[in-house]
């Protein structure tokens, strides 16, 4: 059995535990497999740069975070432009394919990625799948790897931040990545006790979140934490057309939206504000173990379809339990927060505040 393999788009934690639980499984119950190591992505399929790996590739790699195959972003908008040198990128992916007589190529990628998966295996390669991304935005999936290792470290943030919070008696900011989706900054959030928690899914007034800075401070309470994300988004923003907001970015005076809000909370509440954006850190480091266990789970699950030739999908957990998701159905969706989920309904009721009317609950 001859297998190809990538790590695509932004790493994670648990890349190299998830290409472990694969690998492992087809040395265990395979015969005679051999498994292509693509570099830096789709970009290692184009241009025909792998490694040939062997079991002892994928030991002591659990722990280990990054991509021992090494990764890189290759838009789905670009794949149908071609090269530098004028070739057609998807005619190259097929042709490294073909040369290397693959059965099935493995790719590791988020939303992005899984579009370009999907667009191969329309053009007639078999592809299997596996959901990676700390912003758990991915459709099929209850949950991606990744994600909990990220939470980890974004809630350590707003723990290390609380200590010296309460000392100083000031507003903070903690900005959590997520991309376009709340779930990192949600979970970290409550987990790190912030008192108020800014998603792109329920666009903040501005006035909601002085007056929970001033009901706080009416309370006697010196501090107030907030977790931003970075895609959070104002209700006044979230009015605009896509043109629109692309050209209020295009001249926004701020780095981020972080920058934004404590410019608008010191203006209204007289308040110091501090700016706390743990940025890149989020995706280093090592798996935790939640994520070891899930990347072991879906890497034996991949490898489990390649055996059967269940090609086409993707290996996702729902309600715990493996599922096979087709990829048609993954492709181009976005899972995001639902405002009225009920973890957002416990939050509130615990008093954090989302940007938005507090008398609407
Ligand atoms: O998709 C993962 C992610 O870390 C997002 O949370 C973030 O918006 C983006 O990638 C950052 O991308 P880059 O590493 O290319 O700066």
């Amino acid at each position: 059995m001859r297998i190809g393999m990538l790590t695509s788009g932004g790493d994670c934690q648990s890349l190299n535990a998830t290409m472990r639980g694969v690998a492992k499984t087809l040395y265990e119950n395979v015969e005679d497999v051999t498994i292509f190591g693509f570099l830096e992505g789709y970009k290692g399929l184009m241009y025909g740069e792998y490694e040939k790996m062997s079991s002892g590739n994928f030991s002591g790699i659990l722990t280990e975070g990054g991509t021992i195959l090494g990764t890189s972003r290759q838009p789905f908008k670009l794949m149908k432009q071609p090269d530098p040198d004028g070739n057609d990128k998807v005619q190259l992916m097929k042709g490294t394919y073909k040369r290397l007589k693959l059965d099935c190529l493995v790719m590791l990628g988020g939303n992005g990625s899984h579009k370009t998966a999907n667009l191969l295996r329309e053009e007639g390669l078999n592809v299997v799948t596996l959901p990676k991304t700390i912003d758990n935005d991915l459709w099929g999936t209850d949950m991606t790897f990744g994600f909990q290792s990220a939470v980890n470290i974004a809630t350590n943030a707003i723990d290390c931040i609380h200590t010296t919070a309460a000392s100083h008696g000031r507003v903070f900011i903690v900005e959590v990545m997520g991309h376009k989706a709340g779930w990192l900054t949600l979970h970290a959030g409550i987990a790190g006790g912030a008192d108020i928690i800014l998603i792109p899914e329920i666009p903040y007034d501005i006035k909601y979140v002085v007056d929970a800075i001033n009901k706080r401070k009416k309370q006697g309470k010196r501090f107030t934490i907030l977790a931003v994300a970075e895609g959070a988004l104002s209700v006044e923003d979230a009015a605009l057309s896509k043109k629109e907001f692309k050209e209020k970015r295009k001249n926004w005076k701020f780095p981020s939206i972080s920058y934004e809000i404590a410019h608008a909370i010191q203006d209204m509440a007289g308040e110091e504000v501090r700016i706390t954006v743990p940025g890149h850190t989020q995706r280093g480091g090592e798996p935790c173990p939640y994520d070891r266990v899930l990347s072991t789970r879906l890497g034996a699950a991949a490898a489990g379809m390649i055996m059967r030739q269940e090609y086409g999908n993707m290996a996702g957990i729902r309600n715990n339990k493996i599922v096979s998701v087709p990829l048609q159905e993954v492709a181009g969706k976005l899972k995001t927060v639902n405002p009225d989920d009920p973890i957002i309904m416990e939050a509130k009721s615990i008093g954090i505040c989302f940007g938005d009317n507090p008398i609407a609950r």
